[in-house]
C-alpha cells in the first residue's frame, strides 16, 4: 500500500507557545495566488496564531492575492519591482512601508524576488520564507518540476529563516509529501500547499519562539 500520509518535522511547540509570545506584526509580501497569505489569515482568525497583518506589500499589478486581501479587510499595497533601477532601490521602499506599518516579522508568502541585504539589514534574523521543497533541495524556481524529473520518492515544503542566497537560511519546520506514480506538478503541488498551509503558521510561531 503506498504511504500518503505526510510528516510534518519540528521543533515541539508547547501547549502554551501562544502566551508566550507578545502579538506578533507580520508585514507579508507575496507575488501571487496567495493560499498561503490567506492561511495565515485564517490561522490569525482561527486563534491558532497569535499575530496581526498590519499591511501585505505585493509586486505584480492584479495579483489574486491583493483580492483576498480586500476579503479580509487588509491593507494591501502595490510594490512594483519593474518601476526600480536596482533590487536595492525596491527593497528599501518595501522595508521604509514595513516601518511605517510597525512590522516586527517579515513574512514570505510566495514573494519571488530575490532579497538584498537592504530588507536583510533592518530586519535580521526576521525575514521567514516558505518553499515548496524539502530545502536545501531544489531552491529556487519550479522547486515541484525539479522534484518530479530528479525522480526523489518524496519531497515537501519548508518553512524558513531567509538569507541573502534565494530560498536559504536556517530551517524551522517541514512537511515531507510522498511523489505518487501519476504526479503532475499540479497534483504534487496542491498536496504540498495543503501542508504549506498547515506549516506555515506553525513555523512563524517557531520563530518568534526561538527569537524570545
Ligand atoms: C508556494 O508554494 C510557495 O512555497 C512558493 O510559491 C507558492 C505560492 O503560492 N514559494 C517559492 O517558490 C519561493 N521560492 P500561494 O501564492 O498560493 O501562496
Amino acid at each position: 500500500m503506498e504511504q500518503t500520509t505526510p510528516s510534518i518535522i519540528s521543533p515541539d511547540i508547547p501547549a502554551d507557545a501562544q502566551k508566550q509570545v507578545s502579538t506578533l506584526k507580520l508585514g507579508v509580501l507575496a507575488s501571487g495566488s496567495g493560499t498561503n497569505f490567506e492561511a495565515l489569515v485564517q490561522a490569525i482568525a482561527d486563534g491558532k496564531l497569535r499575530a496581526e497583518i498590519p499591511i501585505l506589500i505585493y509586486n505584480k499589478p492584479g495579483a489574486a492575492v491583493a483580492a483576498r486581501a480586500q476579503r479580509w479587510g487588509i491593507p494591501a499595497m502595490l510594490i512594483d519591482h519593474r518601476k526600480y533601477q536596482s533590487r536595492e532601490a525596491f527593497d528599501f521602499d518595501i522595508a521604509q512601508t514595513l516601518s511605517q506599518y510597525g512590522v516586527e516579522w517579515v513574512v514570505m508568502a510566495g514573494w519571488m524576488r530575490r532579497i538584498t541585504e537592504v530588507l536583510l539589514d533592518r530586519y535580521p534574523d526576521r525575514i521567514i520564507n516558505i518553499h515548496p521543497s524539502l530545502l536545501p533541495s531544489f531552491p529556487g524556481l519550479h522547486a515541484v518540476e525539479q522534484a518530479l524529473k530528479s525522480g526523489v520518492k518524496i519531497t515537501g515544503c519548508t518553512v524558513h529563516i531567509a538569507r541573502l542566497t534565494v530560498d536559504s537560511g536556517p530551517i524551522l519546520i517541514q512537511a515531507a509529501v510522498p511523489i505518487l506514480p501519476n504526479d503532475t506538478p499540479e497534483t504534487l503541488h496542491a498536496r504540498i500547499q495543503v501542508q504549506e498551509h498547515e506549516i506555515f503558521p506553525r513555523g512563524i510561531q517557531i520563530a518568534a519562539m526561538q527569537a524570545r
